[in-house]
């Protein structure tokens, strides 16, 4: 859940207190890990390399690991990384920045810094980037790899290229990254992470651009992309693929293969607390049966892929607001306590092949309550933001590409 938390917060947030608190503490924590490693530069640099390869040896895995050791690999890779942020050092404005754009926020760096303990997030997309690059590769002898809104620390490419590196499996004529973010601070981090890892042969280009008008150079094998919140709201994901789907080649594939957003009716307390109460942690596997038999699924919502993505129409509405229609669902009428039920939508993510991030196994696949749609009850005062329907009525859905993307349901 680390991701969404941080998500969260906005720029205005930067006057509160508790961000503040956020910031100094990062700094602390920065200075403290400088000061406690009294290491040269190489010993650095190689701690930093063996805690990357170290957690992709455990995520790569085909034996069981336990939660625990994944999480010290997880908190020394981010321990390391964070170092080396602080070696790019970034001045305040650089690493705190975080605005809305036209297509979706854009996070600060320093709110980045988390994505890298993201743990089954990352498991679930290098599982599914190993798969993709090993069998693209026994019939390819270049792959041009393309990261687009890849943060400060590009983890989920990062750390499998080390590896691949210290294994020796692939060299850099083999595999060439493009490194994409519009952050200067993630820009200046990544150069000092990549050039700590010693993995600049491997990187043909770290640029600083949008990636929804980014425009490469080079016909791009594969696409590897993560630029999602829980719900599949505020960031850009969708613009960022539609707009790089193009540049795949014929048969170049995009990673996450498919993003199903679906949604379903939940009673909150079952959902989000009680079937959380005795879960060691958040993820799928610890979901609880009987919540999961108390949710009223509705279908899917939205459903992406490459051939998807390069269909879809964008309707610009009369206030040139941009709208991608969705699906329509039915709501049921059998269920008895519908009007208790709230909506809630969760992505579900094949990075490739069988590999995947299910529900609750990062924020990213937390299903989002929706606390603006109600069936068969009314708020007490109903707002241009609520939708109110009944069993039994048709909801068409649309996603709605703008700064704060996100669905928006109407009644048929
Ligand atoms: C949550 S962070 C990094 C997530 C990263 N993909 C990962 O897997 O951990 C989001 C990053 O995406 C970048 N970003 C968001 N929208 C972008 C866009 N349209 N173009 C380029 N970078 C973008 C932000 O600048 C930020 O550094």
């Amino acid at each position: 859940m680390e991701k969404h938390q941080v998500h969260d917060a906005t720029l205005t947030d930067y006057a509160d207190p508790q961000i503040d608190q956020l910031l100094k503490y990062s700094v602390r924590n920065q200075l403290e890990s400088l000061l406690k490693a009294k290491l040269t530069t190489t010993q650095r640099q190689q701690a930093l390399t063996q805690s990357f390869v170290d957690a992709m040896t455990l995520v790569l895995s085909t034996e069981p690991v336990q939660h625990a050791q994944l999480t010290a690999a997880f908190e020394a890779m981010y321990e390391h990384a964070v170092q080396s942020m602080a070696m790019a050092e970034l001045s305040e404005e650089l690493l705190t920045r975080q605005y809305i754009s036209a297509t979706g926020l854009i996070m600060s760096p320093l709110n980045c810094r988390h994505t890298i303990k993201d743990i089954y997030r990352i498991q679930g997309y290098v599982k599914g980037i190993d798969k993709a690059v090993r069998a693209m590769a026994s019939r390819k002898e270049k792959l041009t790899i393309l990261y687009p809104a890849c943060g400060p620390f590009a983890p989920l490419l990062l750390p499998l290229l080390s590896y691949y590196k210290q294994h020796q499996y692939f060299d850099e004529k083999q595999l060439q990254v493009i490194l994409v973010d519009l952050q200067p601070g993630a820009v200046q981090s990544l150069r000092q992470l990549v050039s700590d890892l010693n993995l600049q042969d491997y990187i043909s280009e770290i640029t600083e651009q949008d990636a929804t008008t980014y425009e490469p150079k080079e016909s791009i094998d594969l696409l590897v992309l993560e630029a999602m919140q829980h719900g599949f709201t505020k960031e850009g994901q969708l613009s960022i693929a539609r707009h790089l789907v193009k540049y795949l080649t014929i048969d170049g594939w995009m990673i996450p293969q498919s993003v199903s957003i679906r949604g379903m009716m939940v009673l909150g307390e079952t959902e989000f607390n009680q079937q959380w109460k005795q879960a060691e942690y958040s993820h799928s596997k610890n979901r609880h049966r009987a919540a999961l038999d108390d949710r009223v699924e509705l279908g899917e919502l939205l459903h992406i892929d490459k051939s998807s993505l390069l269909k879809m129409e964008e309707i610009t509405l009369a206030d040139e607001a941009k709208v991608i229609p969705a699906n329509q669902i039915i709501l049921p009428t059998d269920v008895h306590d519908m009007s208790k039920r709230i909506l809630a939508i969760y992505a579900h993510i094949t990075t490739f092949a069988e590999e995947q991030v299910d529900q609750y196994d990062s924020g990213i696949t937390h299903p989002r309550p929706d606390m603006t749609f109600y069936v068969d009850t009314r708020p007490q005062d109903v707002e241009h933001t609520h939708f109110v329907a009944n069993s039994g009525d048709t909801v068409q859905f649309y996603y709605q590409l703008s700064g704060l993307p996100g669905f928006v349901p109407t009644k048929v």
